[in-house]
Formats: C-alpha cells, sequence, structure tokens
C-alpha cells in the first residue's frame, strides 16, 4: 500500500502541518498537490492524508480538482491547517469522498494563523498560541492516522456563519475566487524581481513590462501578496499598512519548490 501526504500552501502553514506529519509518520511520502497534482490519478491502493488551507468555508480549487481526480482503493485522512473556522469543509468533503473506492476516515481542524491579509495581520501572541496547539495534536493525530481510527474534528463554524451570514456571502465569493486575481495590484516600490510570477501555484502571474499581471485562474492563496520582497503587491488598495504573514518554519526557497511543477516523466 502506497502511504502519501499530499499538501496545498500559499504561506506555509499547511506545509509545516504537512512535514511535522511526515516527521512522525517516516513510512509515508510527502508531495506538494500544485507540483505534482497528477499522482492522484495513480490506480494504485493508498493511504492518504491531505493538508489543506481553507478559503471562504471551502477548499481550495486545486485541491477539489485533486479530490475529483483521485482514483484507487485505500484510505483518507483530511486536515485543514486553515485559520480554524471551516464552514463547509467537512461536509463538501463527506460529500466528493461518497462515490469514491477510497474511504474517508477521519477529517481533522488545526487552527493556523490567518493570511487574509485585508482582515489585518495575525497578532503575535496568537500566532504563537496557535502554532503551541498544533504542535501538541500532531502525535495524536498521527497515532489516530495509523489506527485508520474514524474520526470528524469540529467545524468551529456556528449554524449561522455557515448558512446565513457570511455563509451566504462566502458561497457567493467562492464562485469568483479565480477572478479574485485581478484585485490585486502592484506600487511603485516593485523593483521586477519575478519572485510573484515564480511563485505563483497555477502560474496566473506573467511579468509584462517588468510589472506583474494576473490573470483570472487565481486560488487566492496569497503567496503573491505575502512573498513579495518589497511588500508592493496590494489587495484593493486595503493592504498597504497590514504587516505580511509567513510561516515562520517555511523559507521562500520550500515555497518555490512546492509551487513549482515537476515534468510528469
Ligand atoms: C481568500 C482567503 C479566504 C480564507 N477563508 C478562510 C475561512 O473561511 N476559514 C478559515 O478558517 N480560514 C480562512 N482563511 C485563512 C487560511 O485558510 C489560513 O491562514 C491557512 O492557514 C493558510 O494556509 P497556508 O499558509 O498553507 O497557505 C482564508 C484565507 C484566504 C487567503
Ligand atoms: S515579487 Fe514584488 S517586487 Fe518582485 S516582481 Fe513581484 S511585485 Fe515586483
Ligand atoms: S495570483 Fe497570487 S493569490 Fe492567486 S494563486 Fe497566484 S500566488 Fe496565489
Amino acid at each position: 500500500m502506497k502511504k502519501q501526504i499530499f499538501y496545498f500552501t500559499g504561506t506555509g502553514n499547511s506545509l509545516s502541518i504537512a512535514k511535522k506529519i511526515h516527521n512522525n509518520l517516516k513510512d509515508y511520502s510527502i508531495h506538494s498537490i500544485a507540483a505534482e497534482g497528477y499522482l492522484a490519478e495513480e490506480e494504485t491502493e493508498k493511504q492518504i492524508i491531505i493538508v489543506t488551507p481553507v478559503y471562504m468555508h471551502n477548499i481550495p480549487y486545486i485541491v477539489r480538482n485533486f479530490i475529483q481526480d483521485l482514483h484507487g482503493t485505500g484510505f483518507c485522512s483530511m486536515i485543514f491547517a486553515g485559520g480554524g473556522e471551516l464552514g463547509k469543509c467537512i461536509d463538501i468533503i463527506e460529500k466528493m469522498f461518497s462515490d469514491k473506492f477510497i474511504s474517508l476516515i477521519s477529517q481533522f481542524n488545526i487552527p493556523m494563523p490567518s493570511n487574509y491579509t485585508p482582515f489585518g495581520a495575525p497578532d503575535q501572541e496568537i500566532q504563537k498560541k496557535l502554532f503551541n496547539k498544533a504542535h501538541s495534536r500532531i502525535g495524536e493525530i498521527c497515532q489516530m492516522i495509523s489506527e485508520k481510527k474514524v474520526h470528524t474534528d469540529d467545524s468551529n463554524t456556528s449554524f449561522f456563519s455557515r448558512n446565513i451570514h457570511p455563509g451566504i456571502a462566502y458561497s457567493m465569493g467562492y464562485k469568483y475566487l479565480s477572478y479574485l486575481g485581478k484585485s490585486f495590484t502592484v506600487d511603485s516600490k516593485c523593483d521586477s524581481c519575478g519572485i510573484c510570477a515564480r511563485i505563483c501555484p497555477v502560474d496566473n502571474i506573467q511579468m509584462n513590462e517588468n510589472k506583474p499581471i494576473w490573470f483570472q485562474n487565481c486560488q487566492q492563496c496569497y503567496a503573491c501578496l505575502q512573498w513579495c520582497p518589497k511588500e508592493a503587491i496590494q489587495y484593493k488598495n486595503k493592504t498597504s499598512s497590514i504587516e505580511r504573514y509567513r510561516n515562520p518554519e517555511v523559507t521562500l526557497k520550500d515555497i518555490m519548490t512546492s509551487n513549482t511543477k515537476t515534468s510528469r516523466e
């Protein structure tokens, strides 16, 4: 049986959790969905773990597509390394696995600092608490996964916020995630280094006359805005005075590697 950890990340939270799981479960291999998504198509028996952020109470499109393409038999555990408010993620994942030969055995909610900068930067003390709490759960989660224990964490989202407000706003907004890349702007601090275009997991950015331009396939991972060394990328002019967020255990090189497609040889 193939044992594999798959992750998607923009600012490193999901990668840091995936690495910690990997340190505990050394017989698993670790793969980036953005770099090697095609592994989903393998018709093998597998035990897999998927680590993902949460966007607008939902799952990133790239992770949804990965799960849709997932073939073979075996077991899957989901780990949400979002901001803690899962909204409809647990129900959506259950539905997605209902017609697969891979059984969904567990879903875990590991709250991490929010990288949604338009709402403000996460407080340093809160970050520390979240990292400590996350770290302290890893051993228990790995144990449950190895024992194939059936388990579902709480979505930490009230009925009101799941279905009324912001539920409605999020459900409507989620459909337009891919177009929201057009809301990014670049200011005069840009020195044309091209990092934003190289770091984007879906090649949604191109350099045009030495400045980035965004297309309409954005995942809203915020890698471009958060990793720009000059803090020159803004979201609808709301972010110029807000500190950037990047997981402290992850480097620019890690994210570059995670988000660069490997060849399909
Ligand atoms: C556009 C956007 C929407 C988000 N929506 C949610 C949400 O609905 N619930 C939540 O818990 N976190 C939400 N977040 C926070 C991220 O899921 C969280 O910071 C995650 O840890 C980032 O993972 P990464 O560092 O691996 O990219 C959102 C972030 C972004 C950029
Ligand atoms: S990463 Fe920042 S400085 Fe570099 S090209 Fe992109 S916007 Fe300009
Ligand atoms: S354009 Fe920026 S936010 Fe959108 S997918 Fe690319 S790196 Fe992520």
